[in-house]
């Protein structure tokens, strides 16, 4: 049911910081001592700073009763996983499958899965794959991710890679779905049944898990430690996190308003973000049938950047949290020196770019996170936009044309 909303798609966005706690849920135990940052403290609904108290997000300590504390040190649990970590962890290659929005969602978990499990990692279109007859060997570990777990390109890139040996792991919404069912061993994302055509809090929960798999792949490694406790704290947060960042709804009608009637929306990207551009461009062109690109800002100067004059809308991901923010900042700087009309996604504690509003078309501003999981919240204004653009061009939010919501012919 659609409840209070005007869209299932809507309803899904919103129902975010829910489906990201439920995708958690069970697998997360804290240690005794845990402090949270990047938790915004007018949000803490069971803390020591209690609701509206002024409390410095540095020092916060809450209790969160969905994940249980004692241990020294925070472990994500992965049952499903838990008789397979060794396989994987002793694999020559991990190998993403998938197709649109899951696609890219390996596509934004990669840099924290290499950096965790310090084995190549490798990312397929599942149609691709096939088309290629790509060699997959038994040291490989292949992980296959669906929504709903039906897709018939991901399914036959399945099947294809357990006929060559290689251990199969399925990360999937749908239980009991084929990919569920054909793969050795997996884990649910748990986000609830999404309806709407176009995926939204499937691809935060996807990001979510492979998150969570790539330090349950780094548990034992001592010079871990201390990152994976960042990542899981933040992990812990980001519900409340997103939840703000939904606050944005109405300023994105209004950016929804200035730019529904072009025929192109570019958006660049890079680093963890690169999926961001990819996925906020997919949303746009599936849904309001505007004609939207993901760029890697790395290859601007290769291609894009002849297409930029001071009428094309371009979105800029440059958020501080990540490694290549510096670089962003210079793309940005680029793209002005072009009269660009740029609509620039910063976050909140971006002084630097915040102080120059008024040099950009329309400034996003997102609560921080941590760079891995910085992509689930930068997606959040950027799902709005899709949605708003859809609304303002009067096309059908839940049921584009000639799509559906499963893909089961190849
Ligand atoms: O069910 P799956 O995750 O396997 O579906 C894959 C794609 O068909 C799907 O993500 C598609 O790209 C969405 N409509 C995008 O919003």
């Amino acid at each position: 049911m659609k409840g209070e909303y005007d869209h299932f798609m809507l309803k899904e966005i919103f129902e975010q910081p829910d489906s990201l706690l439920n995708s958690m849920r069970g697998r997360i135990e804290l240690s005794a001592s845990s402090v949270f940052s990047h938790v915004p403290t007018e949000e803490i609904a069971d803390g020591t700073g209690g609701p509206g108290k002024k409390t410095t997000p540095k020092q916060v300590r809450f209790n969160v009763p969905s994940f249980p504390r004692g241990l020294d040190k925070p472990r994500i649990v992965l049952g499903g996983l838990s008789e397979h970590l060794n396989t994987m962890n002793r694999s020559r290659r991990l190998m993403f499958v998938g197709c649109g929005t899951s696609f890219h969602a390996a596509v934004a978990a990669r840099g924290f899965i290499e950096e965790m499990a310090e084995i190549p990692v490798d990312l397929q279109l599942a149609s691709d794959l096939m088309d290629r007859q790509c060699p997959i060997f038994r040291e490989d570990t292949c992980i296959f991710l669906s929504q709903s777990g039906e897709t018939a390109d991901t399914l036959q890139a399945l099947r294809y890679a357990k006929a060559r040996g290689a251990l199969c792991v399925g990360v999937t919404n749908t239980v009991g779905s084929a990919i569920a069912r054909e793969t050795d061993c997996g884990v649910y994302i748990h986000c609830g049944a999404e309806i709407g055509v176009a995926s939204t809090k499937a691809y935060t929960s996807q990001i979510v898990v492979l998150t969570m798999i790539a330090l349950a792949m780094a548990a034992n490694k001592n010079d871990k430690a201390a990152r994976s406790e960042e990542v899981i704290n933040a992990l812990v947060s980001l519900p409340e996190i997103v939840r703000k960042a939904l606050q944005l709804d109405k300023h994105i009608q209004s950016l929804a308003k200035e730019l529904y009637e072009e025929q192109s929306l570019l958006v660049f990207g890079r680093g963890y973000n690169y999926s961001t551009s990819l996925e906020a461009a997919l949303k746009v062109k599936e849904l309001a049938y505007m004609h939207s690109e993901g760029i890697n800002a790395g290859e601007m100067k290769h291609g894009p950047l002849a297409l930029i004059d001071s009428n094309l809308p371009v979105i800029v991901v440059c958020t501080k949290t990540d490694a290549v923010y510096p670089k962003m900042v210079s793309v940005i700087e680029q793209l002005r020196a072009r009269q660009a009309r740029l609509i620039v996604l910063c976050t909140e504690d971006d002084e630097e770019l915040i102080s120059q509003k008024d040099k950009f078309a329309s400034l996003i501003i997102v609560p921080s996170s941590v760079d891995i999981l910085q992509p689930v919240v930068n997606i959040v204004p950027l799902q709005l936009l899709s949605y708003h653009l859809t609304v303002l061009r009067e096309f059908d939010v839940d049921q584009p044309r000639n799509l559906a919501k499963s893909v089961t012919v190849t």
